[in-house]
């Protein structure tokens, strides 16, 4: 049985990792700004008033989970914002950065002490922060906010790598969440694939970067 948190486990992607890890007997940490129904419901233990882009807020969770050992840290919570070069907000941008990049490297510097030899570090980043594979351009604030999650990663794997903790980047596929105006695949899919995911990687192969359905991705 492994210890699992999870961020942005209220609702979408992070829910439905949070109920298969219950599933199968996991210890799951919920963390999120606000509970919900489902999670209040799973039996899991949830911390709430977590918002991952508060000092304050990382460290009270960080302490109220000291002394404990998390075997699976899911950096999930993120945000898209829309635009386009004719629509730039440099704040709607900025806030991006603060969620989708800032927020995972929070989270993990404050939970470090928890992650201990063996233990693994995701991060639900997205394909769109893959310089290679952007064909389409736009979406400045996600995609600069994304590619820059994944460098932090990288960082995060050569550093943290002595200590015997891996860490990974993992793309959900296009999944059909309140973020995609629920279009795209099932959320049970994406989740299944990427448990699959968090179950496969080790440590040999830390700072790479995947998509749930089991192929590396591009930088
Ligand atoms: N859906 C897709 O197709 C897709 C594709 C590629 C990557 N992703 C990535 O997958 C992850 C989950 O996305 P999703 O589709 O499940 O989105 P979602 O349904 O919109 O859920 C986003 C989650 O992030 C949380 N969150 C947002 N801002 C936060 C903050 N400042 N502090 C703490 N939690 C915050 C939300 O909490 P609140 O309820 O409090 O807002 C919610 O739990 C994201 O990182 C996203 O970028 C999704």
């Amino acid at each position: 049985m492994a210890t699992v948190l999870i961020t942005g486990a209220n609702r979408g992607i992070g829910l439905e990792i949070a109920s298969q890890y219950e599933a199968r007997g996991d210890e799951v940490v919920a963390v999120c700004r606000r509970s919900c129904e489902a999670l209040d419901t799973m039996g899991v233990e949830v911390i709430d008033g977590v918002d991952v882009t508060s000092d304050e807020s990382v460290a009270d969770m960080a302490s109220a989970l000291s002394g404990r050992r998390i075997d699976r840290l899911v950096n999930n919570a993120g945000i898209l914002e829309r635009d386009g070069l004719d629509d730039l907000d440099f704040g709607v941008i900025e806030r991006q950065f603060r969620v989708n990049a800032l927020g995972p490297l929070r989270v993990t510097a404050a939970l470090r002490p928890l992650l201990t030899d063996g233990a693994k570090v995701f991060i639900v980043t997205s394909r769109m922060g893959s310089i290679e594979d952007n064909s389409s351009g736009g979406y400045y604030g996600y995609r600069m906010s994304k590619a820059a999650v994944n460098i932090a990663a990288k960082s995060l794997s050569v550093d943290l790598k002595d200590a015997g903790v891996g860490v990974f980047l993992l793309h959900p596929g296009y999944v059909a969440t309140d973020m995609t105006g629920g279009q795209g695949i099932p959320a049970e899919q994406a989740a299944a694939g990427l448990i699959e995911r968090m179950d496969t990687l080790q440590l040999e192969q830390t700072g790479t970067f995947w998509h749930q359905e089991g192929y590396a991705l591009p930088w």
